[in-house]
């Protein structure tokens, strides 16, 4: 079965976000854009990544969400119950934020990250499993 990807970004993020839908459609995943279509019209991130994370609550699916930095996305997702959304921006902070915080949404910063890499953390992130245990101790206190 195709793995479920729900992914949106503000203004900022919609070129890479336009970037990663395709390749990883291409890829064989299951990938849901919940928007905003176009970068001409400047939005506001929380509003998606509340939109975002609203859907994840319904749905067991990976999240990406992409603005100038990721920082934003990320505090505005982990407002809303249930949700572990970690700003990557390498391959280790990518994995730690799956091994030790069962993230459930990766945040990227277009401003910081390419293209190229932006696919490899998404990659590395869907990969990468939780290792539960002590951690697993640790995320309930979350
Ligand atoms: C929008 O200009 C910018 O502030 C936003 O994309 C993001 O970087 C916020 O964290």
């Amino acid at each position: 079965m195709a793995l479920k990807v729900v992914i949106a970004s503000d203004h900022g993020g919609v070129k890479l976000k336009s970037y990663m839908i395709m390749q990883l459609k291409a890829e064989g995943m299951d990938v849901t854009d919940l928007g905003p279509k176009t970068s001409k019209i400047s939005v506001d991130y929380p509003d998606y990544a509340a939109k975002l994370a609203n859907v994840m609550k319904q749905s067991n699916s990976t999240g990406i969400l992409v603005c100038g930095s990721g920082t934003g996305m990320a505090m505005s997702a982990n407002k809303i119950k249930g949700i572990r959304a970690a700003v990557c921006y390498n391959l280790r902070s990518t994995r730690l934020s799956r091994q030790h915080n069962d993230a459930n949404i990766i945040a990227l910063g277009s401003r910081l990250t390419s293209k190229k890499m932006s696919l490899k953390l998404v990659s590395t992130f869907v990969q990468t499993k939780f290792e539960g245990g002590r951690h697993l101790r640790r995320v309930k206190k979350i």
